[in-house]
């Protein structure tokens, strides 16, 4: 636990202090899928020592000090760690809504995000490739992501593993376009549309998610058809 606060700054710390038990280990949960986020998407676990804590080699990474990151990473730490100081106000607030509205309320607002229920970063970026490889190779709309390369392929798969986090109710740390724009002139169909859903059923089928755990995840994506389709 120590840990993952070591990734909080003062004003949170405090913060979090504050919060009730249940909602403690609440944005421990958080918190720690967070670290792993970030452990799963830049090399900083090379630059740990043995024995050292993990969360102080973060913490320095965020002020920018002893690790050189990349820009890039630079940005998505950054980001991560404004969505960390969110999860702790956001759990004050949820805690203080729900003692007000009274039992009911307090078990609605404890339900864990899809992204929890999934299994955090490393879950989501498995449901990526696995939809990926059969997007690509579909011969209805496999053609929508010809003639890439390899770097855009990366960047490609970077952006939706972080647009599926920031959905599903996990750190929100997408730097994309919105789904309007990004889609925008495609020409995606609606049977494109339907194909796409299929693959994406397939793979949380295949991959063995909970059913209630799996609806839930294309309810939301369903929630996208209207930005991206833009003909019968
Ligand atoms: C039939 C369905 C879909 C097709 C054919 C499709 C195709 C594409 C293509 C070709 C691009 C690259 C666009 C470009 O760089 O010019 C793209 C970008 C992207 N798509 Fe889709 N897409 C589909 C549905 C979805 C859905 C349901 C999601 C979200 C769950 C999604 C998330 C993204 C993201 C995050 C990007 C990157 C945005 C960016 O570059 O800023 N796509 N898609």
């Amino acid at each position: 636990m120590a840990l993952c606060l070591a990734l909080l700054d003062t004003d949170s710390k405090k913060e979090y202090n504050k919060l009730g038990k249940e909602k403690k280990k609440q944005v421990q949960k958080k918190l720690y899928e967070a670290l792993y986020s970030i452990i799963a998407y830049t090399d900083l676990e090379q630059h740990v020592e043995p024995n050292q804590a993990i969360g102080q080699v973060l913490a320095k990474a965020i002020k920018g000090h002893t690790i050189s990151l990349t820009r890039k990473d630079r940005i998505r730490v950054g980001k991560l760690a404004e969505s960390l100081r969110k999860v702790v106000t956001g759990a004050i607030q949820a805690e203080s809504e729900a003692a007000q509205a009274g039992p009911q309320a307090t078990s609605e607002a404890s339900a864990l995000s899809l992204y929890a229920r999934l299994g955090g970063y490393a879950a989501i970026a498995k449901v990526t490739d696995t939809l990926r490889t059969k997007l690509f190779t579909d011969p209805q709309i496999g053609a929508y992501w010809k003639g890439q390369s390899n770097d855009s392929r990366q960047r490609g798969r970077e952006l939706v593993i972080d647009f599926l986090c920031r959905i599903l109710g996990g750190p929100d740390i997408y730097t994309g376009r919105d789904m309007k724009t990004a889609h925008e002139g495609l020409g995606i169909s609606n049977d494109n549309w339907d194909a796409f859903m299929e693959h994406m059923q397939e793979t949380l089928t295949e991959l063995q998610v909970p059913s209630e755990v799996l609806e839930g995840i294309l309810k939301v994506i369903a929630s996208l058809k209207e930005q991206i389709v833009e003909r019968q």
